[in-house]
């Protein structure tokens, strides 16, 4: 049967005690709806639609990329109404997964496995699960071991409430029979509401079988209403993310200090010491070891590459066996070949450092291309920038950058040049010369220092 998918998101999010509406806010860096959205692409869907109300308009915004049709529920009246402001956009055949933007963690298995109870229009497949504290949800009423009704906490009898079974919320429905019941929803019940779960005592009524399946966790079917649980999927979630890159041979020396923001490729023997943060794309080639406290954003790490601790990379491509750190900063357009060095307190930027080049020490290289071998002394700054635009750095092969220097770019220093100590270097230097531009040292003999005057 042909597969709507509709995403329930028009809550306002009061408890977030936040600006940004619920389904906006970050969990792994994204928003909680950017996962809802990213697990339907996997099923192979016709269409997918998402309800909004409260901020929309940010949220239409976000996703303007992707193919998503969009209703509007204005006033929210409940989930029945939701799922009927959007009636309109499914068609008459198929069937329709309905799932909730502020769910974020249900995985593709559990809704194929949902998915395959609805072959014809006569099934319907409930995501339900079973809680040793159900307070809150709607229970699962069923009679001699077949699914009648569904019983809002606020509407349940004391017998009811004891039922344990709950109701996701998560469900899959034939389409035909959707088009037919929820404009028969009435709202007279405890909240005054368009109860989407009223659809399931109608399908009891017209001779349809439904059907339950169980997620493998119960945090695929938790909800995030406020910040608590927001902070508990995200740990739940990070700890699924070590616990696969473990899988694939990583070494995370406490995965509960160790966060991924976006996707990561790794080769054999990779390390983690804490408090490494992978956001964007990262790949990282066999035996990389990351250092404790290191941010990394779309970089691609080479065989042997180490990063000592409290480095920030950003966009950097690193070669075999490079390192960096303590303390570094690799910026947008970085690019070290094999074996470079890199130490504490250097911030590169937009730079080409060929094979074996070093910067050790307290140094900002931007705009540069720095040749094999070459070595930068403690101190030295690319002037890359005189106010209005931008200019070139380049150092040739084996150059000897002596410490404490002012490279006003455009500048071109020759292979195996040399540069003296404390120079301001404007003007390009030829190959293997040495160059110095500081001015010259003066000593005055028994020169004296001012002294103190001391009264009495
Ligand atoms: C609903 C179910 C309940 C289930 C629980 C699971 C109904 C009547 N009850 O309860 O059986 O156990 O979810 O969490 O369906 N939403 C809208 N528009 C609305 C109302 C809700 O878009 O008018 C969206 C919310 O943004 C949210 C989802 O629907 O993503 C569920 O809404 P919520 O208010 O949390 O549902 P409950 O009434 O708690
Ligand atoms: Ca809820």
């Amino acid at each position: 049967m042909e597969l709507s998918v509709l995403i329930l998101a028009a809550g306002k999010g009061t408890r977030m005690k936040s600006i940004l509406p619920k389904v906006m806010q970050p969990l792994a860096g994204k928003p909680l709806l950017a996962h809802v959205l990213a697990t339907a692409k996997q099923l192979q869907s016709q269409r997918t639609i998402v309800v909004y109300g409260h901020g929309g308009e940010l949220v239409q915004q976000h996703f303007s990329d992707e193919s998503i049709g969009w209703a509007l529920q204005a006033e929210q009246k409940g989930t029945g109404h939701a799922v009927q402001v959007a009636l309109s956009q499914l068609p008459e055949t198929g069937k329709t997964l309905i799932l909730y933007g502020d769910v974020p963690l249900t995985t593709t298995t559990t809704l194929e496995k949902l998915l395959a109870l609805v072959t014809d229009d006569n099934s319907l497949g409930l995501l339900s699960v079973t809680l040793d504290n159900p307070t809150g949800y709607g229970r699962i009423v069923r009679e001699a071991g077949l699914v009648q009704r569904i019983v809002e906490q606020k509407d349940a009898s004391e017998q009811e409430k004891l039922i344990a079974e709950v109701n996701t919320g998560i469900l899959c429905v034939p389409n035909k029979h959707l088009h037919t019941w929820l404009p028969t929803l009435k709202n007279t019940n405890a909240q005054g509401e368009y109860y989407l779960t009223d659809i399931i005592a109608l399908a009891v009524a017209d001779g349809i079988t439904v059907q339950t399946h169980q997620p493998t966790a119960a945090w695929e079917v938790e909800g995030i209403n406020d910040k608590l649980q927001l902070a508990t999927l995200e740990r739940v979630y990070q700890r699924l993310q070590a616990d696969n890159l473990m899988r694939a041979g990583a070494t995370i020396i406490d995965p509960n200090r160790f966060d991924v923001r976006g996707t990561v490729i790794i080769g054999m023997d990779v390390s983690f010491d804490i408090n490494v943060i992978l956001e964007g794309h990262n790949q990282l080639g066999n035996g990389v070891h990351i250092g404790a406290n290191c941010s990394l954003k779309n970089c691609t790490l080479g065989d042997g590459v180490v990063i000592k601790a409290n480095s920030v990379l950003e966009g950097a491509v690193i070669g075999n066996h490079a390192d960096v750190g303590p303390f570094a900063r690799l910026r947008a357009g970085t690019q070290l070949a094999a074996n470079v060095h890199i130490g504490n307190f250097v911030e590169v930027k937009n730079t080409v450092m060929h094979e074996g080049a070093k910067a050790g020490h307290l140094s900002y290289i931007g705009d540069a291309e720095v040749g094999a071998r070459a070595n930068i002394g403690a101190g030295t700054i690319t002037c890359n920038y005189d106010g209005a635009t931008k200019s070139k750095t380049m150092i040739g092969a084996d150059a000897f950058i002596g410490s404490n220097a002012s490279l006003v770019a455009p500048v071109t220093i020759g292979e195996g040049a040399t540069t003296g100590a404390g120079s301001a270097i404007s003007k390009d230097v030829p190959a293997h010369s040495l160059a110095i531009g500081r001015g010259i040292q003066r000593n005055i003999e028994g020169w004296q220092r001012p002294r103190k005057i001391v009264s009495d």
